[in-house]
């Protein structure tokens, strides 16, 4: 079996502009992005870089205009059913209470409705919220909404698990709580985790390794690091020891150049 659980190989992604479909912009060009088994791995880039194309390319949701993906050795095709993804905008259903959320996924996999309920209550609490299955996401807080939103992926146990920036909603301290709570819970089943942020504290205090992208168009990596700090980490500490901050700086000085064009161009784009 294939040491890696996710492998992106030499992606690249054209799209068509709606207003001129003449015109293409290449936003991913020949990336290669690899996550080991059990490994926890952060892509971080400047806005509008192509972070989520490349995540929605490893979850099959985006067929790319060249290379390969391959999830435990297989080439995918169509939707990758070993992976759960945690979007960037909210994602759960208006409608529904949020234990039926969480419930949803298992229920389209043909679980009897007891037997979902059962799992869904069991990772409404182990994210903190039994008790608030029967509230509507409107009346749940932004915070509360993302551990229902978390529940909702981990409950359907995937090998992968892809989360497009999930926490840059949230205020600082709900942001280090579920943080960690992430890491809690990734510790206790060492899944493979393709985490996207463009916050580079959050890369490094989170992940074993964590790669950077060129600013677009035709993003791709200019930068891999190894995260050699101690786990089990809390996200707020770890940012205090000395190794985190070499770790940053030199990241840094990669990153920055890249935030700075990112930064400009949507400067350009505005205007
Ligand atoms: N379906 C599409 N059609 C045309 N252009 C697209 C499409 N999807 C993405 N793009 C363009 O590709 C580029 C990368 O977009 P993407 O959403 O992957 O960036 P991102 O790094 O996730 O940004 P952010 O940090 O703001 O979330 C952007 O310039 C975007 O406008
Ligand atoms: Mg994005």
């Amino acid at each position: 079996m294939s040491d890696y659980a996710l492998e992106l190989l030499s992606i690249s992604c054209t799209f068509h502009s709606k207003d001129d479909p003449g015109q293409r912009y290449t936003a991913v060009a020949d990336t290669t992005l690899r996550v080991r088994a059990g490994e926890f791995v952060s892509v971080v880039g400047p806005t509008g870089c192509g972070k989520s194309t490349l995540l929605n390319v490893g979850a099959g949701l985006l067929a790319p205009s060249s290379g390969t993906i391959k999830v435990f050795g297989q080439t995918l095709s169509g939707v990758n059913a070993r992976a759960g993804y945690m979007f960037q905008t909210e994602a759960l259903m208006p409608w529904r209470s949020a234990i039926d959320n969480v419930m949803v996924g298992l229920q389209y996999r043909g679980v009897p409705d007891a037997d979902a309920r059962g799992q869904a209550e069991a990772w409404l609490s182990r994210v903190g919220l039994s008790g608030f299955g029967d509230r509507y996401p409107h009346q749940l807080s932004g915070g509360m909404r993302k551990r229902v939103a978390l529940a909702q992926t981990l409950v359907l146990d995937p090998d992968i698990i892809l989360m497009d920036e999930p926490f840059s909603a949230l205020d600082v301290q709900t942001r280090q709580l579920m943080e960690n709570e992430v890491l809690d819970l990734w510790s206790a089943k060492k899944k493979a985790v393709l985490f996207i942020t463009h916050d580079l504290d959050e890369a490094i205090a989170m992940s074993d390794r964590v790669v950077v992208l060129s600013a677009g168009p035709a993003t791709h990596p200019i930068g891999e690091f190894a995260i050699d700090l101690a786990r089990p980490r809390d996200v707020a500490e770890v940012r205090t020891q000395p190794r985190f901050v070499e770790l940053h700086t030199q990241i840094w000085e990669v990153l920055r150049d890249e935030v700075l064009k990112g930064y400009a161009q949507q400067l350009r784009k505005a205007a």
